[in-house]
């Protein structure tokens, strides 16, 4: 039998997403080297734990309305050296497929939605563009 999806987003699946996403990105060949540059190879450092943590809050304020993030989530993203399209892409890519794996489709949408438009603002005041079209 495959495995229960999440049909509700609450305060315990939103720590799951976090804590399956990252560990994928850090397995991915494009997206690894960012996060290890600023929080290093080990996701059980205490580096990693507070972006984790931190992170969790982001979701949790983003999607249940929490008052617990109060960061600038842009910011960051400032200091990261050659972020591209290519790799906001692939970050997407990457959620998204981890969100199929943990929540049923209509729950899935709404992250996928979320997580789309803020890429897409994020990318906007980053200045960075769009990919070309193929
Ligand atoms: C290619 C795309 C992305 C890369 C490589 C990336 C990388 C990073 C890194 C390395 C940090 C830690 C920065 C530091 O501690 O100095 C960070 C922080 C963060 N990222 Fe991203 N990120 C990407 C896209 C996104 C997207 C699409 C979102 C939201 C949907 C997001 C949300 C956040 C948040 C909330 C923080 C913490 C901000 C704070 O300090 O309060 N990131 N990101």
């Amino acid at each position: 039998m495959s495995q229960m999806l999440f049909t509700t987003i609450n305060e315990e699946n939103i720590e799951i997403l976090v804590r399956t996403f990252y560990p994928e990105v850090l397995k991915d060949a494009l997206l690894a080297p960012f996060f290890i540059a600023k929080l290093g190879d080990d996701i059980q450092s205490q580096e990693w734990e507070e972006h984790l943590v931190l992170l969790t809050e982001f979701w949790k304020f983003v999607s249940l309305g929490y008052d617990n993030y109060t960061g600038n989530p842009l910011q960051p993203h400032f200091h990261i050296a050659d972020l591209s399209a290519e790799a906001f892409a692939r970050w997407l890519s990457v959620f998204h497929q981890t969100v199929d794996r943990l929540y049923t489709p209509s729950v899935g949408e709404y992250f996928k939605q979320k997580s789309t438009n803020i890429a897409e603002n994020f990318m906007r005041k980053l200045g960075i563009s769009r990919p070309n079209p193929h």
